[in-house]
């Protein structure tokens, strides 16, 4: 069974001072904290059980936001991070967690939007063997992993936050693994800035062809929360489209009961526990809409 994991922790170094209370994953994003958007693309993806990784400091709170996860048919774990010594190092930490299991890792300040996104994940899950990673276009390549991709869609090069980028396209902080992951992030090893690279995870995987790439295309919203300006216009995008069309992006009650792990009567009993917020009105709304 494919298992997940968020990573949510960081230093929060480049939103200080707003992060020296609460990391930056648990910040809200118009309507919900920042990390229900990640975590309800691994819902999304089917994957039922799944453990944060966050701060010493902060697991503790995201247990408190969270719980284990049952009321939403699901498993929630949580560890924590000493230090932040690298994205790969989170299945170094996860490792009893996903007993050797296939995994799925999204960074917890990822926030993905547009249609076709649960075909991409299909994609992504079906393949037994190897990586999946998603690039996507954007106009400043160098501050992201950037991939190559050749004609027929296979990756030909990647590099990290390269001064000269060889493409526009950016990987994502979303990645599939087969049950090697583990492994191979033990034999990388710490790079100049002393983490553990996933760029250097995805190489291995691309050295042996075992790379593969799906492409976001440009009817995609691909957004990460890394500054304060991205964090407004992450919101702002949010609300926009949920204003427009009267849905919410990332809300995962919704998610956990369109997935089929819970029924109506289950998210009428998450939603009495905000009962007197528009996102618990909007839960009560799609139970009785939708219930059968
Ligand atoms: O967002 C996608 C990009 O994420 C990729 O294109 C890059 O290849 C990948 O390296 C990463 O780049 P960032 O510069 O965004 O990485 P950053 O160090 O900011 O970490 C991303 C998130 O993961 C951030 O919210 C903090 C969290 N994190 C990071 C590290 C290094 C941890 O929780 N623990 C860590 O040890």
């Amino acid at each position: 069974m494919r298992k997940g994991i968020v990573l949510a922790g960081g230093s929060g170094s480049r939103l200080q001072p707003i992060t020296l209370p609460v990391c930056k994953q648990l910040l809200p994003i118009y309507d919900k904290p920042l990390v229900y958007y990640g975590l309800s693309v691994l819902m999304l993806a089917g994957i039922r059980q799944i453990m944060v990784i966050s701060t010493p400091a902060d697991t503790p709170r995201f247990r408190a936001l969270l719980g284990d996860g049952i009321s939403l048919g699901m498993q929630l774990s949580y560890a924590a991070q000493a230090e932040p010594k690298g994205i790969a190092q989170a299945f170094l930490i996860a490792e009893a967690f996903l007993a050797g299991d296939p995994a799925a890792l999204i960074l917890g300040d990822n926030i993905f939007f547009g249609g076709g996104l649960s075909e991409h994940l299909r994609n992504a899950v079906g393949r037994k063997a190897g990586a999946s990673i998603f690039a996507y276009r954007v106009s400043d390549p160098e501050r992201y992993g950037v991939v190559q991709i050749a004609a027929g869609g296979h990756a030909l090069n990647l590099e990290e936050k390269p001064r000269s980028p060889k493409s526009d396209f950016a990987v994502t902080g979303l990645y599939f693994y087969d049950n090697q992951v583990v492994e191979v992030a033990r034999s990388i090893r710490p790079s100049e800035r002393g983490e553990l690279e996933i760029t250097d995870v995805n190489k291995h995987y691309l050295e042996r062809g075992l790379l593969n790439v799906e492409v976001l295309g440009r009817g995609f919203a691909w957004l990460d929360a890394g500054t304060e300006r991205s964090m407004l216009d992450a919101a702002n995008f949010v609300a926009t489209v949920e204003q427009r069309q009267g849905l919410r992006i990332g809300c995962i009650e919704e998610v956990a009961f369109r997935m089929g792990w819970i029924d109506g009567d289950q998210l009428l009993r998450l939603a009495a526990a905000y009962p007197t917020s528009g996102y618990g009105n909007y839960l009560r709304q799609i139970a009785n809409r939708e219930k059968v």
